[in-house]
């Protein structure tokens, strides 16, 4: 577990490095890839080892028989989280951004409005629109620099033809663990207006020290016969690219539903993000996370502290996920002349605010899911090419 290893991803398909120059004009060259969520760290050696063996053996059949996975997972999700998973509650989509596309098709028909506490994980709004479904945009408060919701006022937002609710817990981009009481009230809003709770947790083991993830499952037992659960392995363990992940549904009737869609689409697993999977929720695994958030949580700090030192601009204090929400409202700059400050001047690429909905005009995500030299790089350059604030 060497996190300060400089690992060159260029030239490797990889989206977040061979990509930065077609999108965001940042040249890889002398660029710093601060945008899409994957990190710039190799897994646990027990997932590389996984994928080592099936390599040697040299056939890539069809994958068969998923007890071994599923009881990995219903390990990993007792032993970390609390949480008892029935086998039989589990669906192997294509990642959760697949997963979501298939819950929609499921939960709702075309016209339906899909509820997202925004700003929120943009993926969700571009497979909601595509469905021809609406995205009703539920804002996020801020209150003393982070996000809190406002059921008051999404109460008087309905109209009756929201059928969805998705929830991401904890929260990408503000990096919020939403507290039991929050839950709950996310839980109520589901119930009170007869919504189906899709609650995203894919960031739940990017926690840092001190903080806690509730399962939303764990929160309140009437809400069961509504709930769907996304969980998965890539986030975590950075394996991303084997699109793999999970639907949890415990109730007997919505996952029929579920099910139905998902057997129309023709689903099957992919039998390298089984494996790997399989491998990550392990003790190994686990002791590898640890250390993760350790490292990351030094990452936070320092980011934060060089962001400080910018004046006019704050970043959110992250309890969870290595997605740093920065925001530049107190420049009084527009957000072409930020963002061209730092693409082009500090020449790091980074995930545009407005992308993830209403109220994230002023801020830009940085990925601080890279060895800690490129953070202290990235700061200088942006205390650099904001040096005319001080
Ligand atoms: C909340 C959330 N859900 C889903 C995903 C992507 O999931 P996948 O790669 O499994 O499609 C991300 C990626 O950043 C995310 O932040």
């Amino acid at each position: 577990m060497n996190f300060d290893e400089i690992i060159d991803r260029r030239g490797t398909h990889s989206s977040k490095w061979d990509m930065m120059e077609p999108i965001y004009d940042v040249s890889p060259e002398e660029g710093l890839a601060m945008w899409v969520a994957d990190m710039d760290f190799r897994p646990p050696a027990c997932v590389s080892q996984a994928l080592q063996s099936m390599v040697d053996h040299g056939i890539y059949g069809y994958f068969g028989d998923d007890a071994a996975y599923k009881a990995a997972i219903g390990w990993w999700m007792k032993s970390r989280h609390g949480w008892e998973v029935d086998p039989a509650a589990i669906f192997t989509t294509h990642g959760l951004v697949n997963a979501t596309a298939l819950c929609i098709e499921a939960f709702t028909a075309p016209g339906d409005g899909v509820v997202l506490f925004t700003p929120v994980y943009h993926a969700f709004a571009r497979v909601i629109r595509a469905a021809g479904r609406e995205v009703v945009e539920c804002p996020l408060a801020k209150r003393d620099g982070r996000y809190e919701m406002d059921f008051a006022a999404y109460d008087a937002q309905m109209t009756g033809r929201e059928k969805v609710v998705i929830l991401c817990s904890p929260h990408n981009p503000g990096g919020r663990v939403w507290t039991r009481e929050e839950l709950q009230a996310v839980a109520d809003f589901a119930r009170r207006h007869d919504l189906v709770l899709i609650s995203d947790e894919i960031h739940h083991d990017l926690v840092y020290p001190g903080q806690r993830h509730t399962v939303m499952d764990l929160v309140d037992d009437r809400i069961r016969d509504r709930l769907v659960i996304l969980s998965a392995t890539t986030k975590s363990f950075n394996i991303a690219g084997v699109h793999n992940g999970n639907v949890i549904i415990h109730d007997p009737a919505l996952r029929a539903k579920f099910a139905a869609r998902f057997a129309a689409m023709g689903m099957s697993a992919n039998s390298f993000g089984m494996i790997m999977a399989t491998a990550a929720y392990s003790p190994e695994g686990a002791e590898w996370i640890d250390a993760l958030m350790g490292y990351l949580d030094g990452n936070r700090k320092l980011l934060d502290e060089g962001i400080a030192a910018i004046p006019g601009v704050s970043s959110m204090p992250l309890e969870a996920t290595y997605l740093s929400w920065v925001d530049f409202s107190g420049t009084g700059m527009a957000a072409d002349e930020f963002t061209r400050r730092v693409e082009k001047e500090a020449k790091i690429a980074v995930n545009h605010g407005a992308s993830f909905g209403t109220g994230g005009e002023s801020f830009l995500r940085f990925n601080i899911a890279t060895p800690r030299a490129r953070i202290s790089e990235a700061v200088e350059r942006l205390q650099k090419a904001f040096a005319d604030l001080q």
